[in-house]
Parts: structure tokens; sequence; C-alpha cells
């Protein structure tokens, strides 16, 4: 058995384990098959089958031991019964310590109740995930006012940054450019920055004001500083790309020479895509966290380096 040691330190198990299996439903095999490559492990399918009152049968490869279940958390209402029934079931078979690997989680804005009466959304996923799984390792979570998702879990949650790759991407694909990172509102800083650090790229961000799902306002101090220049756009999430489609019409009427968007979690659908293409975004890349067509940042070897060492690495 090919050894890739993980020491697990949460109340449940403190001993030294070994992971032994990567598993993944079919839609996300290529993904899981790649982080199971990168810990030289075996693969297994999830199957699950739909019943015509739309409940699911779901079947694991029976493991003992630690195991993986990759699941991106997109989609999430239709994923997260099967993901626990997964967990559950591999579980009754004789594996543990489970760990998931969700590159993108979901649920994590409603942090709060805002309203009275509202659920609280990222309470609710971080205490069905916490029963279910021992360890959970994700890429860039869409935080507000938590800041650790540690703070809210119950069992350790590894959080992994995308950033420094989109930042390479980026000075990979445009050679000896000028280039000028744009984050389009106050939450994208860490992701501009971070990006910009490494590649050292000048980077700016906006300030938004949400009017409603699809209506944003957004303001970019020393817009000046694009003209003439490759003005790119850092976010980690693109949903229905309301954001990047404002701030990239603002950075092409401010005279940048090209807009390009370089995120980490691309849930936009095909029509909001061809949106952003047609204001004017000349180059999307995302990282393959979740499937897009625009996936171009293979996330399997940063997924890979935080399951092969101490949590907290
Ligand atoms: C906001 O905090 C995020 O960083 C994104 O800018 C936002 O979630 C994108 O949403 P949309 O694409 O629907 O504008």
């Amino acid at each position: 058995m090919p050894a890739s040691p993980w020491t697990r330190a949460s109340a449940r198990d403190r001993s030294k384990v070994m992971v032994v299996s990567v598993h993944s439903f079919d839609d996300h095999e290529v993904p899981a098959r790649r982080l199971a490559a990168a810990l030289d492990l075996l693969w297994r399918p999830i199957s699950a089958r739909r019943f015509p009152d739309g409940e699911s049968l779901v079947r694991v490869v029976p493991r003992k031991g630690a195991a993986v279940v990759y699941c991106p958390l997109d989609h999430p209402n239709a994923r997260l019964v099967d993901l626990l029934l997964a967990a559950s079931a591999l579980r009754d078979a004789g594996a543990g310590p489970l760990v998931l690997v969700a590159p993108y989680l979901c649920y994590l804005r409603q942090d709060a109740a805002f309203h009275p009466g509202e659920a609280v959304s990222q309470k609710v996923l971080a205490g069905l995930l916490s029963d279910a799984f021992d360890r959970v390792v994700t890429v860039d979570p869409h935080l507000h006012r938590t800041h650790d998702l540690n703070s809210v879990f119950s069992i350790p949650v590894a959080q992994l940054s995308a950033a420094p790759l989109l930042g390479a991407a980026i000075a990979g694909d445009n050679p000896g450019e000028d280039v000028v990172l744009i984050g389009p509102d106050a939450e994208s800083q860490r992701w501009v920055e971070a990006a910009a650090r490494a590649n050292a790229f000048s980077w700016l961000t906006g300030r938004k004001m949400r009017r409603a799902d699809r209506a944003v306002e957004i303001e970019i101090e020393r817009l000046d500083l694009v003209r003439g220049r490759i003005a790119v756009l850092v976010d980690d999430v693109v949903s229905t790309g309301s954001t990047v489609r404002k701030a990239a019409r603002l950075l092409l009427e401010a005279g940048a020479a090209r807009a390009e968007l370089y995120v980490t979690h691309m849930l936009a659908s095909e029509e909001d895509t061809t949106a952003l293409r047609a204001a004017g975004i000349a180059r999307i890349v995302s990282t393959d966290s979740v499937f897009h067509p625009t996936n171009a940042v293979r996330l399997a070897p940063l997924l890979a380096s935080a399951l092969r060492c101490e949590p907290g690495c």
C-alpha cells in the first residue's frame, strides 16, 4: 500500500493514520483521480441511483482505514444528501477517519440571521459535515464575518488558497506584459494581494454596493492607473458574474488595454459566461474546484500537500 502519512488531531482520534483511498461520485471522477494520483492512492467510485420519487440509493466500494471523499459542493441542495449517505456507508463498511475534500464549500455566506426567522446556513452546514466527517479540506472559502471555519466546525478545517496559483497563471499567460490586478470589492483584497505578491504586480481594489442578486454598483479609486495596461480581475467566486461584468466595464472605459478574469470558483452558467465575454473580458481562467469550461488551474497538487502534512500546516 502506498504511504501517505496523515495525522489527525481531532478529539475522536489522535493517532497517525494512513489514507488508503480517494472516493468520489462519477461526475467528479477526473479531478478526484488527479488527487488520488498525486497521493499515489487508489480512486474508488461512489454510485448514486435515483428512485422515481427522488430518493437516492448511494453505494460505496467498502474500504477499511482512512479515506478521502472528494466532493465540491456546488449545486449543494442536490449534492449534500448523497454526500452524507456516502460518508455513512463508508463508516458502516469500517472506513475511518474520513476526510472530506470539498474544494468549493457551499452555504458560507449566510453566517448570521440578518432578519428574524432566517436559518444560519453556515452553522447548519458545519454541523452536518462535522457529524459526518473527521476533517475537511477546502480552498478559498467565501467568508464574510467568520474569519476561520475552525470556529464554526467541530472538526479541523484546512483552508487553502489558490491565489498564489492564480498569480502564477497570470504571470505565465502574460509574459513581459504590463499587468495590474484588480479586486472588484473589499473582500477580494486578500486574494488580489496574494496573487500579486509573488509576481510583483501592482493591484487595486474597488468598493461594491449590492442592490440585488444581479444588480451591483462598483467604485474603483485611481482607475487612471489601468490606462494602457492589462487589467486582470481576481476574485474568489463568480456566481452570476454581475460583479466582474460591472468591474470590467469600468476598467475598459478607463482605457485598459485588455480585461481578463482569474477566479478560484467559477460558478457562472453558460449564459452568464457568454455575457462576461460580451462585456469585453478577453480571457477567463478558473481553477478546477468546480467543473467549468474555463478551468485551467489544477488544484490536485495543493490539495495533496494538505493531505500529506499535519493539520494546520
Ligand atoms: C463577494 O463577496 C464575492 O467575492 C464575489 O464578488 C461575489 O460573490 C460574486 O457574485 P456575482 O458573480 O453574483 O456578482
